[in-house]
């Protein structure tokens, strides 16, 4: 029986959801599967049982969280070659994402690791603005059709290639400064609000990174070892964490995919061939999926009207 290594970062929930889904497609294959998390005191990562390895996280600002590559670096350099794929999600489509993992696939080749595959999964934004009930359910349901296909594609061990362009890198390069966040923030904005707070210690038990403590007066504080995976803030029970400089951006309460899956009054039709205005930019992404989709002969997830369908 073939094995698989998913070694995974995700922040809040979409990565994971990726590889739960994943896992049982690949199951599914007769694979033996593994979920490890990027997370914790992991000091190597022997991967020499596994046949393939893939790696996962959400993208910000156009690359890996800061944290994915000092994980990365625990993985072993295996004895003999290991086929590798990437899989990573991100709120929105636009071409810079592509180089997300290039230069996680730089060093990876470098020790003995074969990259076969590099996926772009879109899911509901984590920051910025909540996406609509319509487009969580649309991308919730191509996420699991696209990690059958993922699936499909490891064991036919097909190989896409990158498209790591080299004018996409500049703007993935310049987006590095969202790293510097932990910093300005720890120094002057992060915070608690305490008339909201109920002290119910989600926040310090869950960060990934341990970056919340409590000072000797009891006060909640934050270290410079965030990764800004917008965690805290999003699963506060009361909104009570203010992000410093990303505040503004903070999506507060988790997207209720299982709810949204049952709900037949959400059409997850929301991006079509007649989509207008800013979400325009996703189609392209789409008609993608669906061509892939097609091609492997796994249905559409959505029935789409004939005149809509991508
Ligand atoms: C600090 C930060 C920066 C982000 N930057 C981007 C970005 O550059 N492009 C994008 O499409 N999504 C961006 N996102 C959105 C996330 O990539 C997206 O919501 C992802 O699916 C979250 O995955 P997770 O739930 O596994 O953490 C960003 C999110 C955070 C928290
Ligand atoms: S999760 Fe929210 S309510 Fe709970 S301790 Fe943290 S800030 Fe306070
Ligand atoms: S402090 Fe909050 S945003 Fe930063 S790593 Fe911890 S949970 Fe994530």
């Amino acid at each position: 029986m073939p094995k698989c290594l998913l070694y995974v970062f995700s922040g809040t929930g979409n990565t994971y959801l990726a590889a739960s889904f994943l896992k049982d497609e690949l199951e599914k294959l007769h694979y033996e599967v593994d979920i490890k998390k990027m997370e914790g005191d992991i000091t190597s990562l022997d991967v020499n049982a596994y046949d393939v390895v893939g790696i996962g996280f959400p993208i910000y600002g156009f690359n890996p969280p800061q944290v994915v590559p000092k994980f990365v670096k625990k993985i072993e350099t295996p004895k003999e070659k290991k086929k590798l794929f990437f899989f990573r999600t991100s709120g929105e489509p636009f071409m810079w994402n592509d180089v997300a993992a290039r230069r996680l696939a730089k060093r990876l080749r470098k020790r003995n690791f074969e990259l076969i595959l590099d996926k772009h999964f879109l899911m509901p934004y984590n920051i910025m603005f909540r996406y609509k009930d319509a487009l969580a359910k649309q991308l919730y349901l191509y996420l699991k059709s696209l990690c059958k296909l993922l699936a499909m594609q490891i064991q036919n061990e097909e190989n896409e290639g990158t498209n790591y362009a080299w004018y996409k890198r500049p703007l993935s390069f310049v987006a590095r400064l969202v790293y510097v966040v932990p910093y300005v923030n720890k120094a002057f904005y992060v915070h608690v609000n305490k008339k909201k707070c109920n002290n119910c210690n989600l926040c310090i038990n869950s960060c990934p990174t341990n970056a919340i403590y409590r000072n000797k007066k009891g006060k909640i504080k934050f270290n410079t070892k965030c990764t800004v995976c917008m965690r805290c803030s999003m699963f506060c029970p009361q909104d009570a964490v203010r992000f410093g400089m990303l505040s503004h951006w903070r999506v507060n309460g988790a997207y209720n995919f299982k709810k949204l899956e049952k709900d037949e009054n959400i059409n997850p039709n929301f991006i079509n061939k007649n989509t207008k205005g800013y979400f325009k930019l996703f189609k392209k992404y789409f008609k993608e999926q669906n061509a892939l989709l097609r091609e492997h002969q796994i249905p559409l997830p959505i029935e789409f009207k004939e005149d809509e369908v991508l």
